[in-house]
């Protein structure tokens, strides 16, 4: 199957990890689908990816964060591109340090986990059923680690969303030890940024779609967490194709 013949659904995709990801996918000739929230958001995608790919990313506003809304989105989706063979998931948010637990609602950690586990677990069992059985589809996804490097003042609850995370892409691959599809995990512990917005050590958001699209373009590695600490590791990712 050329990459023309694949439909990578990229959750979060319009996102600053997620949009990095859907121009390099489309770069190299994939069919591109993105949800999200806020039609504008879906515009500035349109808007950052190649004048002549545009055709090949279908942009759906919804939510797929609740049960019914990832219903409602997958329906459209295929109605739009009739299947999918691949699904990237970064889910999230970029950063937060909202201050030590004592200054935090409940509210405050309900709104950290909705955003990122939740929505990657609704999303996952929504979708997950379109691939799950294919040998020659992927689930990938990207998630921050949850160690010291994270851990700093006032950011305790996104190390309590990080770890969580974590949590269930590992009990995804104890669960489904054997499922055909190949179910892999990008760790990055480092920031990421787009080329405007970049600091000492933090991952080109490019830089790091490259070496997602290698790994769905493989398609030869399944249950393997790839950590990510500083730029020079995506290049790990990348050659591991080339050995
Ligand atoms: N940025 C970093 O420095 C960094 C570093 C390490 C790891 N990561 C990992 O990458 C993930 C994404 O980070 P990011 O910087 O790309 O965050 P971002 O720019 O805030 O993008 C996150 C995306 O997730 C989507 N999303 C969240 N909940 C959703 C829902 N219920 N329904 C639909 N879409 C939903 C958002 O969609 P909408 O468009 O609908 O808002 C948004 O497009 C993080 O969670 C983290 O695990 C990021």
């Amino acid at each position: 199957m050329s990459n023309s013949d694949r439909v990578v659904l990229a959750l979060g995709g319009a996102g600053t990890v997620g949009s990095g990801v859907v121009k390099a996918l489309l770069d190299k000739g994939f069919k591109v689908a993105v949800i999200s929230r806020d039609s504008s958001r879906l515009e500035k995608l349109r808007s950052f990816v190649s004048s002549n790919n545009k055709n090949n990313l279908t942009t759906i506003v919804g939510n797929v964060g609740t049960e019914e809304g990832a219903e409602q989105a997958k329906e459209a989706l295929l109605t739009e591109v009739g299947k999918v063979t691949d699904i990237v998931s970064s889910l999230g948010f970029s950063w937060w340090q909202g201050g030590p637990p004592h200054t935090q609602t409940l509210k405050d950690l309900q709104w950290v986990m909705e955003t990122l586990l939740l929505s990657t677990f609704v999303s996952w069992k929504a979708f997950f059923p379109l691939v799950k059985d294919n040998s020659d589809s992927t689930y990938t996804f990207i998630t921050g680690g949850a160690g010291e490097k994270l851990l700093m003042p006032g950011t305790g609850f996104l190390t309590v969303g990080a770890a969580s995370t974590l949590a269930f892409c590992q009990v995804l691959r104890e669960e489904y030890p054997e499922v055909p599809c190949k179910l892999n995990q990008l760790k990055i512990n480092t920031g990421v940024g787009t080329p405007e917005r970049m600091a000492p050590g933090y991952l080109n958001h490019l830089d790091l779609g490259e070496a997602v699209t290698s790994l769905v373009e493989r398609r030869d590695t399944s249950h393997t967490v790839f950590t990510i600490n500083c730029p020079a590791d995506l290049k790990t990712v990348i050659l591991e194709g080339n050995l």
